[in-house]
């Protein structure tokens, strides 16, 4: 239970990998509060947790909207009375006709950078403040992507993003250690379902590139993710900050 008492705010909890991490932290004793859009799936996800006896709440979240994001620490303390570990996860992946940078409408740049960059600035920036005038330290772990190790990806938006992450991770290793508080990236690599997957212009060509790309032949799964999230969030790692961790069947490396 090496999180027992503690209070984790996962964003974009509603399904896959905030999901397979908000299971995972219950089980070792976290409260989770279980953020995101759609308002059905974070209420599902909680109401998971609350009926196998975890403690949860479900909070309609866009992290892309300042006063959003705000709410959500402020009903978790409200709530528990303190935050501990926060998870920027939420993310969108637009794909689209026309992903090369000449061609791409500015509509996805802005949108995707709206929740997969700014959004966690704003989670950053709200739940940092919490921590900070809490003065008991804390977790964060942002979920960036295997994209931010290198220009390969076709979705400039997404890729340029992430890299972003990169950067945000280290700003607040280096600038909040002072608080007590560790900041760590995971970077998962290619998954079974991406986000909007519905809309991923060539999905089963994408699984049988993975099969043919990836050391470990296949895409990983959520529950793949989540222990290495929840890993970082206890004091286990208490000596980890401002370090990216990939988790990505080799692919980087290949
Ligand atoms: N699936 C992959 O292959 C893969 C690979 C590398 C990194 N990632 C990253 O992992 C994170 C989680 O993605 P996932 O794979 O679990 O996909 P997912 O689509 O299941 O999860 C993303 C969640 O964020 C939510 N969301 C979207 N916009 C939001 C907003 N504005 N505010 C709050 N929530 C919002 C979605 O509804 C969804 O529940 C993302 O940041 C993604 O970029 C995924």
């Amino acid at each position: 239970m090496k999180l027992q008492g503690k209070v984790a705010l996962i964003t974009g909890a509603g399904s896959g990998i905030g999901e397979a991490t908000a299971w995972r932290m219950a089980g070792v004793g976290a409260k989770v509060a279980v953020t995101g859009i759609p308002a059905a799936g974070v209420e599902r996800v909680a109401a998971g947790l609350v009926a196998a006896g975890h403690d949860a709440i479900g909070i309609e979240t866009d992290v892309s909207q300042a006063a959003s994001i705000e709410a959500a620490v402020t009903h978790t303390v409200a709530h528990w009375g303190r935050l501990d570990v926060l998870v920027p996860n939420a993310g969108i992946q637009l794909h689209t006709a026309d992903r090369d940078i000449h061609t791409l409408p500015e509509e996805v740049w802005d949108r995707t950078h709206d929740v997969n960059y700014r959004g966690v600035y704003l989670t950053l920036k709200y739940g940092l403040a919490q921590m900070v005038a809490q003065g008991t330290g804390g977790a964060v772990v942002i979920v960036a992507s295997v994209t931010a190790y290198s220009g390969k990806s076709a979705n400039v938006a997404y890729l340029s993003g992430k890299h972003g992450l990169i950067g945000l991770n280290r700003y607040v290793a280096v600038h909040y250690a002072k608080h007590g508080i560790r900041c760590n990236a995971v970077c998962p690599g290619a998954l079974e379902r991406t986000p909007n997957h519905d809309i991923h212009p060539d999905a089963a060509g994408r699984a049988d590139r993975i099969a043919a790309t990836v050391p470990l032949g296949r895409a990983g799964r959520p529950d793949e993710i989540a222990p290495l999230i929840t890993f970082l969030a206890t004091d286990d790692a208490s000596y980890c900050t401002g370090a990216s961790y990939l988790v990505d069947g080799g692919m980087s490396v290949a």
